[in-house]
């Protein structure tokens, strides 16, 4: 498919080990959104770095990824011009796409905010917003569940942690929405998409702007007051790196978990008896969210490009050198995980050693936020456990968002049965 008359195409053909060729990445068909992973299964059977459609090779397997994760020779400074070369916007500097010592530095600011008591703090909140959502889509009936709960529970959760008032939240939403849709490859979007991400991250800026010059002003506690007097009283955070910083916990910090909540409760749908077992056992709630990154990742992939010669499974890279690392396709690789297109909600949950998954990534980038999506997503499954009998699917196949690096449905429409 020649993707707007630029020449390059979304799709890779690959031999499988029989010798027939595969067309196995097309993200522009619905069908690939609801289901790729059994184009990741011939990916890995191409062989470890596969030739990719927009330069870089593609690693699907699991064992080069998590070498590659936990490499520090290989950095992730270089991902915006890999991916956005067409972008028209300077994304202002934020830390996941820094290597020390700048990284470093922000990450030590921002980690203060992520410490195991605060988050354990968010706890009784985190409830709460679960139980309005849920005792009002139960007593709908028929809802959009990415409407009724994935949104509105991690965008609730972000805001309180940064200090967004509340009046806010469709403005971050919305601005949010278009940054994640940027983070796809430009190659892979229309011009009206790349237009949308221009607007959105100038609406961004301004609005964070503002807001981080009144938390200046009449600070408050919250993480940007607590950041706005990092940057006003000595020189560890710039005013750009302030905004890049909040705009990586925004985006990355929401469209994910929203995808997490939509994923995970529709691979419940699809495994009746693993949801019938939560429901007996919400004790399992915790290690589900592990099993539910790895089974369906929120991020399918990051990339990473060479610092210097680096060898590994028998290729040899030169510096500059780029991949793109399939953390989805890692995660199904039977290589790493037994039965790994089951969901077994038991997984994590066993004394057994089990690999640990690669949705959060790995190394210096480790997601940050890793423990209050563990906090969030396992308070969701409890209360679904405890007042949710049954979940009936209303369009099966759900609509998938076009996105591919955030990857998920843009509606669930379901019926709840309440429990009795
Ligand atoms: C299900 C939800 C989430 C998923 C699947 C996810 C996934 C990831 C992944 C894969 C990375 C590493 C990227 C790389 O190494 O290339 C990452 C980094 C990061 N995540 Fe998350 N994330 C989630 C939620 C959050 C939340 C809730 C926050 C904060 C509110 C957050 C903030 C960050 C930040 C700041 C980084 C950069 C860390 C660094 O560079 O040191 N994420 N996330």
């Amino acid at each position: 498919m020649d993707l707007a008359g630029t020449g390059r195409t979304a799709t890779t053909a690959v031999e499988d080990i029989t010798g027939v060729q595969h067309a196995v990445i097309d993200a522009f068909t619905p069908g690939w959104r609801h289901d790729p992973y059994r184009s990741y299964d011939i990916l890995r059977a191409a062989g470890p770095f596969v030739p990719g459609p927009l330069g870089p090779s593609l690693v699907p397997g699991y064992a080069e990824c998590d070498a590659i994760l936990q490499n520090p020779a290989w950095s992730h400074a270089e991902e915006s011009e890999l991916l956005h070369p067409d972008s028209d916007v300077e994304l202002p500097g934020s830390f996941l796409w820094m290597e020390p010592p700048d990284h470093t530095r922000l990450r030590g600011l921002v980690s203060k905010a992520f410490t195991p008591r605060r988050i354990e703090g968010m706890r009784g909140h985190a409830e709460q917003v679960v139980a309005s959502l849920l005792e009002r889509a139960l007593a709908d009936g028929e809802v959009d569940l990415v409407e009724a709960l994935a949104y509105p529970l991690p965008l609730t959760m972000v805001c309180e942690l940064l200090g967004v008032p509340a009046s806010e939240h469709g403005a971050i939403r919305r601005m949010s929405a278009g940054i994640a849709r940027g983070l796809d490859p430009d190659a892979l979007m229309s011009p009206a998409e790349l237009a949308n991400r221009t607007a959105a991250v100038g609406e961004f800026l301004d609005f964070f702007g503002a807001l981080v010059a009144d938390r200046r002003a009449r600070p408050r506690q919250d993480l940007i007051s607590a950041l706005a007097q990092v940057e006003a009283e000595d020189d560890r955070l710039t005013a750009a790196e302030m905004l890049g910083t909040l705009l990586v916990l925004v985006v990355a910090g929401h469209e994910t978990t929203v995808n997490l909540i939509s994923n995970g409760i529709l691979a419940l749908i699809r495994h009746p008896d693993q949801f019938e077992l939560l429901r007996q056992t919400p004790g399992l709630a915790l290690p589900a969210v592990d099993e539910m990154l790895r089974y369906d990742a929120p991020a399918q992939l990051t990339t990473r490009t060479a610092r210097q010669e680096i060898t590994l499974s028998g290729h040899t890279f030169a510096p500059g050198d780029s991949l793109i690392l399939m953390l989805g396709s890692a995660n199904r690789d039977p290589d790493a995980f037994t039965d790994p297109d089951r969901l077994d909600l038991t997984r994590y949950a066993r004394r057994a050693r089990v690999n640990r998954h690669l949705a959060f990534g790995l190394g210096l980038h480790y997601c940050i936020g890793a423990s209050l999506v563990r906090l969030e997503v396992e308070v969701a499954l409890r209360a679904i456990a405890r007042r949710v009998s049954a979940i009936t699917l209303l369009a099966d196949p759900p609509p998938y968002r076009p996105n591919l690096v955030v990857r998920g449905m843009s509606e669930l429409p379901v019926r709840l049965t309440a429990s009795t």
